[in-house]
């Protein structure tokens, strides 16, 4: 079992294959932080709790019976405010007496099998047998708030489900002020914090630096998460590589403002809190009513980021992107945006998809620009009926046409947006978000819709139900181009005004949940300029998102690199586009680390061209399983090395390996030696190109010598190799 309540010590005991997780119910009902880390024996945890003698200055609690103990020291496992700890605290309520002191102490549990839903919120889920649950119930006594904390074990993976549910049992409304999805405190100042932060067109960039006394913190307050900040941290050990060492992942289950906080102790202790972020944050809660914390991942690693990496790679698809298409073959798509931006009608994108489908292209995505007065980006976002005179005789006659020629057809929408110039604006100016007596902002020519408002939900689900139900979509993008300021809504009362940007998320969620419902066959992919909202909230629902605008294939190498960091390879959007920055070859090496798709004018392709296109989409198909489910290997870094990338996936009987090196900018040498990782030491593998034959051994320990003509340094900037190596049969 992998929870287990030892009854005497009074210590919960959660284990992964990889990991423990350990929790004491202490004296006076605190519940105490024992042990995150490797996999322990049943063993006696409890000389973990303590931390030294404390301070004169710390608070204690008369009534326990341990000089030792003080809620100011000890590791604490759900912290509170104002009762004794002075660390950050993971909740806060206000209750009728107007102070937030808050003080939770265990009251029961309950161990079951499975993984309860969370609410109008994505989360992880999990078949019988897959996963097991702890409820502790705590109890606020003075407001009567209950907090239920649920951790749910995934033993096969090494990673662990967390959330809180708050329950109003009291007879007074209370200000929830803080509800924290999780805290863990660690003994982890020496440990180095990583994240993943950069802004529109250069998201995903990798950030790694010593954690320091004090608070540090990324956070979003732009009601998405957005490319600033991933809601994703990881803590690196001092020796931990790649390949080897511990390393812990903290991912948040989020799509709006989040906060992931480390105060480093003068103890030299780390508390880690992820959740929603508290600033704008202030939650009613009536009697009776119950309020759920989006939920947080958290993943245990001895085998460095790597090890973590892969271990999210394969657990995303399996449980949580719930689409169909997670581990379904996904087509192969052209985009219409960088070849035509706003500037197509019906006739030049059925010639798109003529010579598309010469090329094995499956499926033509018609991004902005088809709707209302859509001519450029001032105008017609919130009007969803089609411009007719841009595609005449109407959307369903140019579907048919681009399905004659064998090739699915795929739409854009922006549905939480709209531009003062639209219809729907016109009808319902109020529908836009605004702070009342305010001037507002607007950003790319636009407003975002108060989609905490079931009408204005109502309304866009209809506008799309209406197209998409009369028309054979495969495929729709959900964009995103801008983040919220101002924010209010004329449709909350002034002490629900709090409440807004995660009633926002929330409404986000029921559409995206009413749209993926209605039509659970079409393939959704996300988007937010590009990788604006690439977070583990968007694949519950699209289980690709377009990882960046930036199509440069060199500048693709850190986005890919840092997404791959928590994002499966299977998640990213990334297409082969006319960007002069390098050729078709490397473009398509970079592409294929990701979902792989077109994104320019198939009419402008010259002979040689197309050919090369061609054997792009046969390797694309040959190689799909290996990419889509190998285990991926980041083996030089474009952060850490200015002159070239390489990177490997093998697959998971290790018999197949691709490995890929692009040159960003030409060395000063034409000598290099890859080592190869993965790979089983006993197999021997034959160079496809060269027919050499290696042991596996020697390929991991000794490297392949990519010297000289081999590697295409020579060739100069921008050029790549990849190189695929087959186990033998027999050792030869
Ligand atoms: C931003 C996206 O990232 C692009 O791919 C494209 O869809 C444009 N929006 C369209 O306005």
């Amino acid at each position: 079992m992998p929870i287990l309540f030892d009854e005497k010590q009074k210590i919960f005991k959660l284990d992964t294959k990889t990991s423990t997780y350990a929790i004491l119910i202490y004296q006076e009902n605190y519940l105490v932080h024992l042990y995150y880390g490797a996999r322990l024996p049943d063993c006696n945890l409890k000389p973990l709790m303590y931390r030294g003698r404390f301070d004169s200055l710390s608070p204690y609690n008369p009534k326990v019976e341990d000089p030792l103990f003080s809620p100011d020291i000890s590791p604490m496992e759900y912290s509170t405010n104002g009762a004794g700890d002075f660390r950050i605290s993971a909740f806060s309520v206000q209750g009728a007496a107007g102070n937030t002191v808050t003080d939770l102490r265990y009251v029961s549990h309950k161990i079951y099998n499975g993984k309860p839903k969370l609410p109008g919120l994505p989360a992880t889920f999990a078949k019988e047998g897959e996963a097991q649950t702890l409820e502790l119930e705590t109890l606020d006594a003075v407001t009567g708030v209950k907090v239920f904390l649920l951790y749910t074990v995934f033993e096969n993976y090494g990673v662990m489900a967390r959330s809180v549910r708050v329950e109003n049992q009291g007879d007074s409304p209370v200000m929830l002020q803080r509800v924290y999805s999780a805290c863990v405190d660690l003994p982890a100042m020496d440990y180095e914090m990583v994240h993943l932060y950069g802004r529109w067109n250069k998201e995903n960039s990798l950030a790694c630096h010593p954690l320091m006394h004090g608070i540090q913190s990324i956070r979003s307050k732009r009601g998405m998460t957005s490319a600033n900040h991933n809601p994703f941290v990881a803590l690196k050990s001092p020796h931990c590589s790649e390949e080897s060492g511990e390393a812990y992942g903290f991912h948040l289950v989020y799509s709006g403002n989040f906060a992931i906080d480390i105060e480093c102790d003068t103890r030299e202790f780390s508390r880690l809190l992820l959740g929603i972020n508290p600033e704008d944050f202030c939650w009613k809660l009536e009697p009776g009513e119950a309020f759920v914390s989006p939920e947080a991942i958290l993943v245990y690693s001895q085998e460095g980021l790597g090890g973590m990496s892969r271990t999210l790679h394969k657990f995303y698809p399996e449980h949580l992107m719930r689409s169909e298409w997670a581990k379904k073959k996904r087509p192969l798509l052209i985009n219409s945006w960088e070849a035509a931006y706003f500037n197509f009608d019906d006739d030049k994108l059925v010639e798109f998809a003529e010579k598309a489908k010469e090329l094995g292209i499956e499926l033509l995505v018609m991004d902005d620009g088809w709707f209302g007065n859509r001519n450029d980006d001032h105008r017609a976002l919130g009007d969803w009926y089609v411009n007719e005179k841009k595609l005449k005789g109407g959307l369903s006659s140019l579907i048919k046409r681009v399905n004659d020629l064998g090739v699915q057809f795929g739409i854009w929408y922006e549905p939480e947006m709209i531009n003062p110039d639209s219809d729907l604006y016109r009808a319902h100016p109020d529908w836009a978000i605004r702070a009342p007596g305010r001037e507002h902002s607007l950003s790319r020519y636009q407003c975002v819709l108060d989609m905490t408002r079931q009408e204005v939900r109502d309304n866009i689900f209809r506008q799309m139900y209406d197209v998409i139900s009369q028309n054979n979509i495969a495929y729709i993008k959900w964009d995103c181009n801008r983040h919220i300021t101002e924010a209010a809504s004329v449709a909350l009362p002034p002490d629900r005004q709090g409440e807004f940007f995660h009633r926002y998320v929330l409404g986000v969620y029921d559409l995206m949940d009413r749209i993926t419902t209605a039509f659970p066959h079409i393939l959704l992919e996300n988007c937010s300029s590009g990788g604006g909202r690439f977070d583990p909230g968007m694949l519950y629902y699209s289980p690709q998102i377009w990882a960046s605008d930036n199509t440069d294939p060199i500048e693709r190498l850190s986005i890919q690199f840092g997404a791959s960091l928590c994002y499966p390879i299977s998640s990213m959007g990334a297409h082969v586009s006319a960007n002069p920055r390098a050729g078709l070859a490397t473009k398509a090496a970079v592409a294929m680390c990701g979902t792989f798709g077109y994104e320019l004018d198939p009419r402008k392709m010259t002979e040689e061209e197309k050919e090369a296109v061609k054997a792009q989409v046969a390797q694309y198909h040959r190689d799909y399983d290996l990419i889509r489910s190998g285990d991926f290997y980041r083996l030089v870094s474009p952060a850490e090395n200015s002159f070239h990338c390489e990177w490997e996936f093998v697959s998971t009987d290790k018999r197949e390996v691709l490995l890929t090196s692009v040159i960003m900018r030409q060395p000063p040498h034409n000598f290099y030696i890859q080592k190869l990782a993965g790979l089983d030491p006993d197999l021997y593998y034959r160079d496809e190109d060269t027919g050499e034959v290696y042991s596996g051994a020697l390929l991991m320990h000794g490297g392949v010598n990519l010297s000289g003509e081999n590697w295409p340094i020579s060739r100069g900037d921008g050029h790549s190799l990849t190189k695929r190596f087959l186990a033998l049969s027999r050792q030869p």
